[in-house]
């Protein structure tokens, strides 16, 4: 069996590769643009190749795309730049490349596609498979397909159910209670899959659902088109149509989430927790859980509240660099003040793209940061001076930073991260950030 994970890197020294991806790597080699092998074939075959982008004006990031694409038919090379103005994603992955991360920003996305691919390495047989979120499987119901198990631990792939047996709720329980949320099936059985959620819907809900698995990989991919169409600065490029067509695609997707009145919250919800926080996925999350804690709350317009969820933060990319990968906590009180523009830049951003947006959303952004006891930011408003909206945002907000996983510490379950949300903000009103009678509200209705 194979016991090496090899990453060959481009264009890019070893004391400046972030130290998260070298501890990936069982073995690196490096090449500059100026080496002969730039333009060979790599024997043996690196696991992947990290291109990082070239500061020589003569040479164009396309061609490299194009070289290396030569030199690797099949393998997976990753392009990572720290410039914005070199971000074109689209045409990148069109001249060869596998994906495009724009650096600091996008660390933990390269990182989690690395696991991936690491994974892989080791277990090639699970590129036969695709990841199906446990929710959309129901317990007792019969599948026509086989269903898997992957123990990342000992990198097993291990059989849950059989084609033609019906599924466990006893298993099925197991899973919930170690955090599982995705399951595998063969490539082979997608389109089984798809006929069994749609049978599933119909049953329970309105036709035209959508299954929880479908609806993430939309999801995730209409946030990151949008945001890397917001980090392309050519203002150029109409961008308004763009950045509208994504927007109807993003409007479509919450549509479909929270447009259903027959959903089980908890059930939603859990689907989602239990992930790495990536940029997108927390703006992903953040977007969900404002539009079912809207619902929850009876708020007349839920679909706002998942709208202002995904662009809250957008306004991040405009912060220097440094700010990508730091939590709140750790800035200095300098950096601090700088942080706290991002509401304010998220706003700038939505009207330098002329998205536009009802007044709510944009009240909703820009509050999200605000806390009830007045020490919150950009204005320090206090109590119901602060928007409902405003309210909500900062509840879903902080929820997705107690429900996503951090090494070394331990993850909350929904339910435990409301009530830690609640036992925080009870009593002294002196030390109230988020409205507690709302997140009194959202327990009781679990
Ligand atoms: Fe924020
Ligand atoms: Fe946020």
């Amino acid at each position: 069996m194979k016991n090496n994970f090899h990453i060959t890197f481009f264009g890019v020294k070893r004391e400046v590769v972030p130290p998260e991806l070298m501890a990936l790597a069982s073995s690196t080699s490096f090449l500059s643009y100026q080496d002969d092998q730039f333009m060979e074939q790599l024997d043996p075959a690196p696991d992947v190749i990290v291109c990082f982008a070239t500061k020589e004006e003569e040479i164009a990031n396309a061609e490299i795309a194009q070289t290396l694409r030569m030199n690797a038919p099949q393998g997976i090379i990753f392009f990572v730049t720290y410039e914005k103005s070199d971000f074109n994603k689209k045409i990148l992955i069109k001249n060869g490349f596998s994906q495009v991360y724009l650096l600091p920003w996008e660390l933990k996305d390269l990182i989690e596609s690395m696991k991936n691919e690491c994974v892989y390495s080791f277990l090639p047989e699970l590129r036969n498979y695709t990841p199906v979120k446990i929710v959309d499987i129901i317990p007792g119901t019969v599948l026509d397909f086989s269903v898997k198990a992957f123990l990342p631990l000992n990198n097993l792939l291990i059989p849950f159910s059989f084609a033609g047996s019906p599924i466990s709720p006893e298993k099925m329980a197991k899973l919930e209670e170690h955090s599982f949320n995705t399951l595998f099936i063969a490539n082979e059985d997608v389109e089984k899959f798809r006929a069994y959620t749609v049978e599933i819907f119909k049953g329970l809900l309105k036709p035209g659902s959508m299954s929880e698995t479908d609806r993430h990989e939309k999801l995730k991919k209409c946030v990151r088109d949008l945001i890397s169409d917001i980090f392309i600065d050519d203002l150029k490029e109409n961008t308004f149509s763009k950045s509208q067509n994504l927007l109807k695609e993003v409007k479509e997707v919450i549509h479909l989430l929270i447009g259903d009145k027959n959903l089980d919250y908890l059930k939603k919800i859990k689907s989602m927790v239990n992930q790495e926080g990536s940029f997108y996925q927390h703006l992903s999350n953040v977007s969900a859980y404002a539009g079912i804690f809207a619902l929850m709350l009876g708020y007349d317009k839920p679909e706002d509240m998942a709208l202002a969820g995904i662009l809250h933060d957008l306004g991040k990319v405009n912060l220097p660099e440094e700010f990508a990968n730091l939590e709140e906590s750790t800035l200095s009180p300098h950096a601090f003040k700088a942080f706290q523009s991002h509401p304010v830049f998220t706003l700038d951003v939505i009207r330098l793209k002329r998205i536009p947006l009802p007044d709510k959303v944009i009240t909703a952004i820009l509050q999200h940061h605000e806390a009830m006891n007045g020490s919150g930011y950009p204005e320090g408003l206090e109590g119901h001076r602060i928007s409902i909206e405003g309210r909500i945002l900062a509840i879903a907000n902080s929820f997705d930073k107690l429900t996503t996983l951090k090494s070394g510490e331990k993850r909350q379950t929904p339910r435990e991260a409301l009530e830690t949300l609640y036992a925080d903000n009870q009593g002294d009103p002196q030390k109230m950030i988020l409205d507690v009678q709302l997140i009194k509200k959202i327990i009781d209705s679990i």
